[in-house]
């Protein structure tokens, strides 16, 4: 065991933890964050996404020893409000069926608009082509994040 400060959606929290456990079981079972989704568990479907300095990765394949001092995001902290634009055209679109791939993919999608903000159809497919959803709501993820995309400004 050791113990780590996680830097957290804007907060620091202290936890006492094998330091090969993965960041999803932290996220979720220490520290109560479970908008994050266990899915495969081997970094195949992007159910776990989070945010390590803004980098979406799979957070049930870094081990808690490769976290640091990186700022980490989940879903409860992509907004203070869950009106980040992606949150928003999520629900204009009504995009989710059984809502259990969903984080990841806002997650996934969130860092992809931060380095893209005005992405191809093209692009989109390309960025989203990791995060399954068994219910197939690929279309409307596609169609959320041009919506999203369409209502940032240009730097
Ligand atoms: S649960 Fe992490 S990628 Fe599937
Ligand atoms: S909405 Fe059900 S798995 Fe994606």
């Amino acid at each position: 065991m050791a113990t780590f400060i996680l830097h957290i959606n804007q907060t620091s929290r202290e936890v006492d933890v094998d330091p090969q456990m993965p960041l999803l079981w932290v996220i979720r079972d220490f520290l109560g964050l479970t908008g994050t989704k266990y899915g495969c568990g081997i970094a195949q479907c992007g159910a776990c996404t989070v945010h390590l300095d803004g980098k979406a990765v799979r957070s049930c394949s870094i081990p808690m020893s490769a976290v640091g001092a990186k700022n980490i995001t989940t879903i409860e902290g992509l907004s203070p409000n869950g009106q980040h634009a992606l949150q928003r055209a999520w629900q204009q679109e009504d995009v989710p069926q059984c809502g259990y791939c969903q984080a990841g993919q806002i997650m996934t999608a969130a860092a992809f608009l931060e380095q893209q903000p005005h992405p191809t159809d093209d692009d989109i497919t390309r960025a989203m082509s990791g995060n399954l959803c068994r219910c197939g709501t690929y279309l409307r993820i596609h169609a959320a994040i041009k919506r999203a995309a369409s209502q940032t400004t240009t730097p």
